[in-house]
């Protein structure tokens, strides 16, 4: 199954390292991210287990729960996870499915045969409130994530769903983001009253409109 941007994010119920979870149930009406890794017991993934559960405060405030995902069994993940924690000193706070009959893998096609027939890409999607896939990104199995980034991208998209705003390149929280092109220029004041410039007629800055 090819899922896109803005297309719903199928629901499941998977075994996980927390019991079985039914996801939409777990992601209540907060915003999730759900990301896939290639196996267990593999350095690049305990960096990035590790990682993502020192970042569960980061989460928090953004209302985003995360849950990943590999093709491995329960009694591994478990096994692991206490690796993931003696190594990384942290504590594993989220739930890993186990997926060993690929069911949720397939469906949102974590697997790329013609990268690996038998392990999950790292495959990242962030879903909205409104249980729609706002951004997917593909990550080959060599190369670890950057969960900042991605904390990066939820603070986007969460302030572009509420304000008529973009986030220029390389944005970062608390910077000036760039005005929406159907934004006409004389409703501009009323719209964004910490001030704004123009620099050209279509590129047009204020600051951060929700601090
Ligand atoms: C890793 O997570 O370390 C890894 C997994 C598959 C291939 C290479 C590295």
């Amino acid at each position: 199954m090819t899922l896109r941007l803005g297309d719903v994010a199928p629901n499941f119920t998977a075994e996980t390292s927390e019991g079985k979870i039914d996801f939409y149930e777990y992601l209540g009406d907060g915003w999730g991210i759900l990301f896939s890794h290639p196996a267990d017991y593999t350095p690049v993934c305990t960096t990035e287990l590790g990682t993502v559960a020192k970042l569960k405060n980061e989460f928090a405030k953004r209302n985003t729960k995360v849950m990943a995902l590999s093709v491995d069994g329960l009694e591994s993940h478990k096994g692991w996870i206490s690796d993931i924690n003696e190594t990384q000193q942290t504590e594993v706070n989220f739930p890993i499915i186990a997926d060993e009959d690929r069911k949720i893998a397939n469906l949102y096609d974590m697997i790329h045969p013609n990268s690996n027939e038998n392990f999950t890409v790292r495959s990242v999607f962030v879903i909205g409130s409104d249980k729609k896939i706002k951004l997917i990104i593909t990550y080959p199995a060599s190369t670890g994530r950057n969960f900042d980034e991605l904390l990066r991208v939820i603070d986007s998209l969460q302030l572009t769903a509420n304000y008529s705003v973009a986030t220029p390149a390389n944005w970062k929280h608390g910077e000036d983001v760039v005005i929406a092109p159907a934004i006409k220029t004389e409703d501009i004041p009323g719209k964004f009253p910490k001030g704004h410039k123009v620099i050209k007629p279509y590129l047009r800055t204020t600051p951060q409109p929700d601090l």
